[in-house]
């Protein structure tokens, strides 16, 4: 294990300050320093704010990794770094950071894709990922179906969200439905007291003139109004709305789409390993059905931990790491933040 690289990760994409630190495949250290409180207010992540954040957070946030890890920056492999997509400002922060330690220390630099990162992760609870690996990463910011063959250089999208994010629906309708931010987890709460079959929502792209163009790409506006509307509507009857019974309708609305379309994909690509990502993994329905669906047609399902679900700097570090491993070139020290980086480049 000595020989294996210990590579520090950081994570600044969105509102989270992420620092993992790994070696090999082994998890030493994941501090997450989270501004979501700051935005809660906003009811959504206001960007520079966060970037204020990040320069608040990142030296204690590092310090506190390399303690907890019990390494010190001197012993470092390799430094990765989220260098997109994600908030252009807030990007900034971790790659002049990272920037500043891989010269400092005299170490390569590794400018990874954060979606690729959130596949990544998983070899840190479950082992080596299987090649290829289906992915679906759902959170606030991204919806993505993607097929990895080799998570180091080889990825490749086959459908993303078109509109709203998996997280981002469920944050809006929790607003509707007067649920704090951010909504996921209450809305899963709530839901679980509730019915699903109560009001059958729209599935997004489901239907087969959509399936057409759209076969693993994903809608969530249209359900996120129509919910809406039907609340409006009762509200406007003067009668209580069934908060419990229309966020369960709703979840599973999502949560349908979502698993038939990772399940569909896995079966056209003959692909027999499912991994699900992003902070919408953490919903216990998601987790339920997409188990259910898996095993009813023989595919591993594998969902790591909600910790490495969500924003962290561990997962950009298991990138790192595997990066070294295989050989990849490191990043030059002019690398850019950017902010629509596309998902098949990996490394920057
Ligand atoms: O991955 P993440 O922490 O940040 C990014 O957006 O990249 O994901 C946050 C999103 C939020 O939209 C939040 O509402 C959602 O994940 N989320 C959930 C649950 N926990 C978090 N959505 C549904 N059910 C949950 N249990
Ligand atoms: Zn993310």
């Amino acid at each position: 294990m000595g020989d294996e690289p210990l590579v520090l990760g950081i994570e600044t994409s969105c509102d989270e300050t992420g620092i993992g630190i790994v070696r090999g495949s082994t998890l030493l250290a994941d501090v997450v320093a989270s501004s979501v409180e700051e935005h809660a207010r906003f009811g959504g992540v206001v960007p520079e704010v966060a970037s204020r954040a990040h320069l608040e957070a990142m030296v204690p946030t590092l310090a506190e990794a390399c303690r907890r890890a019990g390494v010190r920056p001197g012993d470092l492999d390799a430094v990765a770094v989220t260098a997109g997509p994600g908030l252009a400002g807030a990007l900034l922060v971790g790659i002049a950071a990272a920037k500043a330690l891989a010269l400092g220390l005299g170490v390569p630099l590794h400018g990874v894709n954060h979606l690729a990162a959130h596949v990544a992760v998983d070899v840190l609870e479950h082992g080596p990922l299987a090649e290829p690996t289906m992915a679906l990463l759902v959170s606030g910011g991204h919806s993505s179906l993607l097929l990895v063959p080799d998570v180091t250089a080889d990825v490749r999208p086959l459908g993303s969200t078109i509109d709203d994010a998996a997280g981002e629906a469920f944050d809006k309708v929790a607003r509707v439905l007067g649920l704090p931010f951010p909504g996921g987890p209450h809305i899963d709460r709530v839901a679980g007291a509730g019915d699903r079959a109560f009001v059958t929502f729209p599935r997004g792209l489901s239907a087969p003139k959509d399936l057409a163009r759209h076969r693993f790409d994903f809608s969530f506006s249209g359900l996120k109004t129509a919910v809406a509307r039907w609340v409006e509507a009762k509200e406007a009857q003067g009668e209580p709305v069934p908060v419990a019974d229309v966020a369960a309708s709703f979840q599973e609305a999502v949560v349908d789409v979502l698993t038939r379309k990772a399940v569909a994909a896995c079966r056209e690509h003959g692909v027999d390993d499912l991994q699900i990502g992003g902070g919408v993994a953490a919903n216990s329905r998601l987790r339920a059905l997409a188990a259910d669906r898996c095993a009813a047609v023989g595919i591993r399902l594998r969902v790591p931990r909600p910790g490495l679900c969500t924003d962290n700097g561990a997962m950009v570090a298991a990138l790192g790491a595997a990066m070294v491993a295989r050989g990849r070139p490191a990043s030059a020290l002019d690398l850019p933040a950017d902010s629509s980086l596309p998902v098949d480049v990996v490394a920057r």
